[in-house]
């Protein structure tokens, strides 16, 4: 997650540029920068570590004049979050400047050739080898040389491209990841999302998959990597700047539900190399020493917690190696069994649960070894941890985690497959085959994300009920249970979450005429005892809101409602699954009037004991 902003007119850039950062400054801030152009054909260049404040006290008394500039907010990812590794990077000649959001994989081959090829480069980004690329294949064309650069490079990116020969001109380019022009008169835009430019155009065009624009002052062209033009829709945006810092959105957790194809994508991307095998190298814990592991134990609170129980189910089956989870806030009190032999990963959005770190500290003491996973670089969890896997989700402002949660999920299978390629338990062959399934999930995220208006339909026709209960099998309870909890924070109900075959040992009795059941009951090995159990609460006068794979009609003559998503691995759905229970809750919240964002009582990072 990174900001980007591009712009050509007959304003000060510095001021439109600036102002577009501060709008983007949620995708990241480790850092800031801004490239303007001046009319001497002279690039000049300001960047700061950390918030976008500290590029403007930097920018103070300076001038950068000019009427063509980009800029950049940072979330790092490769290289620490300091001056030399913010954005824009340029070229030997400083006649480029490039700002990136996203990822390079192949980065280490194309610097190595940079190297060789008697390129100097002075940060540890992928996003400066971009530069020295563009250096290489320019020859007055620079739109030419970004499309032949774009062709070369793997992995996600949005790149604004900026050259000292060219008043007129900024070049943008995408896959994977947000790029939108906004469209002005006598001046136009290239931005992350449209909030960066609301303030001077409604107007604005998508920029799809692998195309490059040509923006200039009185016109943009639009073309594929082959320089072939292509169409575009253009679109009006009806909200304003005040909504601006939502991007539209009424709530940030609305938005950040939106997000999650995006921050799942940079989650997964880049970790496979050239060689075929899947590359977690911020791991820094020995091949020998994992081989000596003899069990995992996860420790995390609340929805983190869910994520840690998810990842037993794909630990467990890949690695063999017994795991299990812990609530953080009782592991260390239970004189836990934990050695040198034990890998403990610790999962925290935050990075600064109390309960959490104080359950790492205590592992670490018994000669554990620690994993963190969490979405806060530099965060006490991170710190404090032997390795540490960065979920990359952006930041995510709404208390209700969402979008972190989905990454924590990323990240623990991503972990799983980690382990198991180096204990060897599955071959080179099905730890591709895993990787290509979860590349494909952020697809299938947003494939789910556009089948939930009949969900919230039904969210806010039984918005008044007071208690819904929530069941699954497999990896569906864990959600069952991420479902209730959201649930229970959000609209203040009583809800709860259970695995499908316990109900009958108990909790069915609390299932009167129209008890609302959420059931997660995608297709798994147990789906025909699913179907058994959903009968059984039917019978009793459950209305139940079933949701179901795709093609998949074992449990619908069962269902009051039936809510599709896509097919995929089983032991994978709770990437998907973990929509609607996001969904439900949000809208069933906003039903009964409430603040999504703001949940009573709770806090975002929640540093006692
Ligand atoms: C629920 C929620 C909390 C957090 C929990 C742990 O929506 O956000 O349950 O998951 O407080 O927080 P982190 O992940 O920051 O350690």
């Amino acid at each position: 997650m990174c900001g980007i902003v591009g712009y050509v007119g007959e304003q000060p850039a510095l001021d439109v540029v600036m102002q577009g950062l501060r709008r983007l400054e949620y995708r990241g801030y480790d850092s800031a920068g801004v490239a303007v152009l001046g009319s001497d054909d002279e690039l000049r260049i300001a960047r700061k570590a950390g918030k976008l404040a500290n590029l403007d006290a930097e920018l103070a008394g300076t001038e950068l004049p000019g009427t063509l500039g980009v800029g950049h907010t940072r979330w790092a990812t490769h290289g620490a979050p300091t001056d030399r590794n913010a954005h824009p990077h340029r070229d030997c000649s400083g006649a480029v400047a490039v700002v990136h959001n996203g990822t390079l994989e192949n980065f280490a081959e194309l610097r190595e050739g940079l190297t060789e090829r008697g390129h100097s480069l002075s940060s540890d980004t992928d996003t400066e080898a971009v530069a020295h690329l563009i250096e290489e294949r320019y020859d007055g064309d620079l739109a030419a040389a970004v499309r032949e650069v774009a062709k070369e490079l793997e992995g996600s990116f949005v790149l604004v491209v900026a050259h000292r020969e060219q008043p007129d001109l900024v070049i943008g380019a995408r896959r994977n990841l947000p790029l939108v022009v906004g469209l002005g008169d006598g001046e136009n835009f290239l931005a992350s999302d449209v909030t960066a430019f609301i303030a001077y155009t409604r107007e604005a065009r998508a920029v799809d998959q692998d195309q490059v624009v040509e923006l200039r002052r009185d016109g943009v062209r639009v073309t594929d990597l082959d320089g072939n033009d292509v169409e575009g829709e253009t679109y009006h945006v009806d909200w304003d700047t005040a909504a601006a810092e939502k991007a539209g959105y009424e709530y940030f957790m609305l938005k950040e539900i939106d997000e999650q194809p995006e921050a799942v994508a940079e989650t997964i991307g880049g970790r496979l190399g050239r060689d075929g095998r899947l590359r977690l190298d911020e791991l820094a814990i020995s091949d020998e020493d994992i081989r000596g592991f003899q069990q995992v134990v996860i420790v995390a609170c609340g929805s983190s917690y869910h994520s840690g129980l998810v990842g037993k189910y794909a630990i467990e089956r890949w690695t063999r190696l017994p795991t299990q989870v812990e609530i953080a806030s009782e592991f260390r009190y239970r004189d836990p069994v934990v050695g040198r032999d034990t890998l403990v990963i610790a999962i925290s959005q935050s990075g600064e649960t109390a309960d959490t770190l104080e359950a790492l500290r205590h592992a670490r003491q018994q000669g554990a070894w620690v994993m963190a996973v969490t979405n806060t670089v530099g965060s006490s969890i991170a710190r404090e941890s032997d390795a540490v896997f960065y979920t990359r989700s952006g930041p995510e402002i709404a208390v209700a985690s969402t979008k972190a949660v989905m990454t924590q999920l990323a990240a623990v299978y991503l972990v799983g497959l980690h382990l198991a390629q180096i204990r060897g338990t599955r071959d080179g062959d099905e730890v591709r085959s895993h990787y290509a399934d979860l590349a494909a999930i952020p697809r299938l995220i947003e494939d789910t994300l556009t089948r939930m208006d009949p969900l919230r339909k039904i969210a806010r026709d039984i918005s008044d009920a007071e208690r819904v209960l929530f069941l699954g099998r497999h990896v569906g309870y864990p959600m069952a249970l991420e479902g209730a909890l959201k649930l229970k924070e959000l609209a203040y109900v009583s809800a709860e979450g259970f695995p499908a075959g316990e109900i009958k040992h108990g909790p069915i009795a609390l299932i009167e005429q129209g008890t609302p059941v959420v059931v997660l009951a995608t297709r798994h090995a147990l789906s025909p005892k699913l179907v058994t159990n959903v009968q059984e609460i039917k019978a009793r006068g459950a209305r139940t809101i079933v949701i179901a794979t795709d093609g998949d009609d074992s449990v619908t003559p069962y269902a009051d409602h039936v809510i599709r998503v896509p097919d995929t691995k089983s032991l994978l759905s709770p990437l998907l699954t973990l929509v609607p229970m996001q969904v439900f809750s949000a809208e069933f919240a906003m039903a009964r009037g409430l603040d999504v964002d703001q949940p009573r009582n709770l806090a975002k990072s929640v540093t006692v004991e």
